[in-house]
């Protein structure tokens, strides 16, 4: 694949993500309920929203997940979150950093992440067809403090110029995560895991997963809309809805599964206390998060609204009788009965 042509895809994924959002959550978050209960012992003020992937702090549980950078216009979005998070405190992912490896001109659009937001965490991004060396060069470029490294096979089938060979993934991320500095968060983007895949990645080392299930930005359907021959609409839905990907990774008793982390089509705070309830220990949100800043002038709103869910965040969870994030796991929730059928049909209990 040519730069040019790499280029003109990030610029692209933003454009068509913008496109197909859609504000409502997915029926799997929206149908999933809590059980109201009419007392609650934890004052408002003692709710705390701190959480801890593996030795890493986040003083928020939700953070900016992976989207962009490697073009002019990339990098003003990457300017704009990395602003977003240093005034909220929250974490931030770059996009896939392949093209920093190949293309030196490109690196100013991640390291302005690292310069605008010096003592936030930081997550590099790279495709798990990536070499070790070339890990550790894209932590080093951006200080990150962990790397994300997605995995996206239905999203390169698709795209005319992806790969067409994953036989080498596990290898790779097996050989970066015994050997890379930072910790290593394998994800999705947006298709869901199973517990098999999630069990897989445990047995090679990974020590951190986040689940990225379908419900949000949907990556089939933003390949297919650039595709200008044979189409693939029907695989528009494919994949696993977050609840199901946490359901998934919940039927893997927890010695034996890595830290989870939600993601994919989380578009509100009711959205994000239902994953850390049903055991995620953060929660990323891209789509959501692109619409608040993708505007020039769109940044002083963007950081309202943040802070707002912070704050709903800390009601939601003071009405829940929850002091921290560990407390929610406590809570009871009702499955919808499209869940509550997958668990029946994979034999979940
Ligand atoms: C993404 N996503 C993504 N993921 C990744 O690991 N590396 C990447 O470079 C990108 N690029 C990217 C661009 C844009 C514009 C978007 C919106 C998203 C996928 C992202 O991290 C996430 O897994 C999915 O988007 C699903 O989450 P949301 O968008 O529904 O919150």
């Amino acid at each position: 694949m040519s730069e040019f042509q790499q280029m003109n895809r990030k610029d692209e994924h933003l454009l068509h993500a913008l496109n197909q959002y859609q504000s409502e959550s997915h029926p799997d978050f929206q149908e999933t309920r809590f059980v109201h209960q009419s007392f609650s012992s934890v004052p408002f003020e003692e709710v705390s929203l701190e959480t801890k992937l593996l030795d890493l702090k986040l003083s928020c549980p939700f953070f900016i997940n992976a989207m962009t950078g490697g073009s002019a216009k990339t990098k003003e979005v990457n300017q704009r979150l990395a602003i977003l998070a240093h005034e909220t405190g929250l974490a931030l992912a770059s996009g896939s950093m392949s093209i920093a490896t190949k293309d030196a001109s490109t690196i100013d659009s991640f390291k302005i992440l690292r310069q605008e937001a010096p003592d936030n965490l930081i997550f590099a991004n790279l495709g798990a067809h990536h070499t070790l060396e070339n890990a550790k060069r894209v932590v080093d470029m951006i200080e990150a403090d962990a790397l994300q490294i997605h995995i996206n096979t239905p999203q390169e089938l698709i795209m005319p110029e992806g790969d067409r060979d994953f036989s080498n993934w596990l290898q790779n991320i097996e050989q970066i995560v015994a050997h890379l500095a930072v910790p290593v968060i394998v994800k999705e983007v947006g298709f869901g895991m199973s517990r098999e895949t999630i069990q897989q990645l445990h047995s090679i080392g990974v020590q951190v997963v986040d689940v990225a299930g379908n419900g949000g930005t949907n990556f089939a359907t933003i390949e297919n809309a650039r595709r200008t021959r044979i189409s693939y609409h029907e695989l528009g839905d494919w994949g696993q809805s977050t609840i199901v990907s946490l359901v998934e990774a919940n039927s893997i008793p927890k010695v034996n599964r890595p830290e989870i982390i939600a993601s994919g089509g989380v578009k509100s705070p009711l959205d994000m206390v239902k994953c850390l309830a049903m055991g995620a220990k953060a929660v990323g949100l891209s789509g959501t998060i692109l619409q608040l800043v993708h505007q020039e002038d769109s940044l002083p709103s963007a950081i309202r609204i943040v802070k707002e869910w912070q704050e709903q965040l800390q009601t939601m969870m003071c009405l829940l009788d929850c002091q921290n994030i560990t407390d929610l796991q406590q809570t009871d929730l009702v499955l919808s009965a499209n869940v509550q059928n997958w668990c029946h049909a994979r034999q979940i209990d």
